[in-house]
């Protein structure tokens, strides 16, 4: 197991090295004079249950999940936001005085208000999003609720159909079938697979994209740009923004479920940008 005894906030997940969570919360820490000490804690896959559990049993009274646990932490919680519920996948986790784990899931907010940032989004927007995992059920209601049309492209199809089921009835949602489609173009496009450095951008079918208008939003980040972001370079897209962003705004909606403060972000944006600058609008 491993050792909690010096912090008391944490972010769990397999990978974790990436993480940014720790110098954020540092920062809103720092910001909003609350202390609050928090780690990166790396999870072999069949032990999301048992860290945890020691988490909460020690020091441990509030966790950040990232990918591949949201799924399964969401069975860990013993009460759940609104949020947390429709989306069955949590992010945060909160210990409350009764000792319940309380989950919420703060990534639809945190992508809707960085896409807002960026001027990314409007209502009636027509949106592809590749991947349908524990993230896709965390964004997928802020968006229907915005007013978006939402299709999905997942290598599993089984798996975006199961979301389809799942979100449908919040809104216009449907899976992605190439000979069926009867729009033109997307104006946003939002990759939020995994395993970053294997996913093969091609199974995009350019006639859907129109590059002086079609916005694209990877949901995740590196120092690199990932080879997403690469491939919408690589295309002309005049649009495109990694999810450094959504990062920033989603701890801080975690920060607000823990300290019932919320930081300000728009300085945190600015720091990260200087490493994980991908916002692009040529306009
Ligand atoms: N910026 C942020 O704040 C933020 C917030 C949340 C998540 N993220 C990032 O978003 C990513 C997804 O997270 P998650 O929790 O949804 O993960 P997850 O639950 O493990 O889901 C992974 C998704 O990626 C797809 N995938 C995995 N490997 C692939 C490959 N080689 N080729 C094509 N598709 C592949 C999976 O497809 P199948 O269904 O076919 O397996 C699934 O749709 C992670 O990298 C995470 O770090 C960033």
């Amino acid at each position: 197991m491993f050792k909690c005894q010096d912090f008391n906030y944490a972010v769990f997940g397999n990978p974790i090295n990436h993480t940014q969570s720790p110098i954020i919360h540092k920062y809103f820490s720092v910001q909003t004079n609350i202390l609050h000490t928090y780690q990166a804690v790396y999870v072999p896959l069949d032990s999301l249950y048992s860290f945890l559990s020691f988490f909460f049993k020690n020091n441990g009274v509030g966790a950040n999940i990232t990918a591949p646990f949201k799924k399964e932490a969401y069975f860990f919680c013993n009460k759940l936001t609104e949020q947390a519920k429709i989306a069955q996948s949590v992010n945060t986790l909160k210990k409350l005085k009764n000792q319940d784990i309380l989950g919420d899931n703060t990534d639809g907010i945190g992508l809707l208000s960085d896409l807002i940032r960026l001027n990314f989004i409007k209502k009636k927007y027509s949106i592809l999003i590749l991947g349908a995992g524990g993230a896709v059920q965390g964004i997928l209601f802020a968006l229907l609720s915005f007013g978006c049309s939402i299709f999905i492209l997942n290598r599993t199809v089984l798996n975006a159909e199961k979301i389809v089921t799942q979100f449908q009835k919040y809104g216009n949602i449907q899976v992605l079938k190439k000979n069926e489609l009867k729009i033109k173009y997307f104006d946003l496009v939002i990759n939020a697979r995994s395993k970053i450095s294997e996913t093969n951008n091609d199974i995009i079918p350019l006639s859907l994209l129109c590059l002086k208008k079609t916005h694209f939003y990877d949901i995740n980040y590196q120092k690199n740009n990932t080879k997403f972001i690469d491939w919408c370079i690589s295309i002309g897209a005049h649009f495109v923004s990694n999810g450094i962003g959504m990062l920033a705004f989603q701890a801080a909606h975690a920060f607000f479920l823990w300290h019932n403060v919320m930081p300000k972000i728009h300085y945190i944006i600015d720091i990260l940008r200087k490493t994980y600058s991908v916002e692009k609008k040529r306009v």
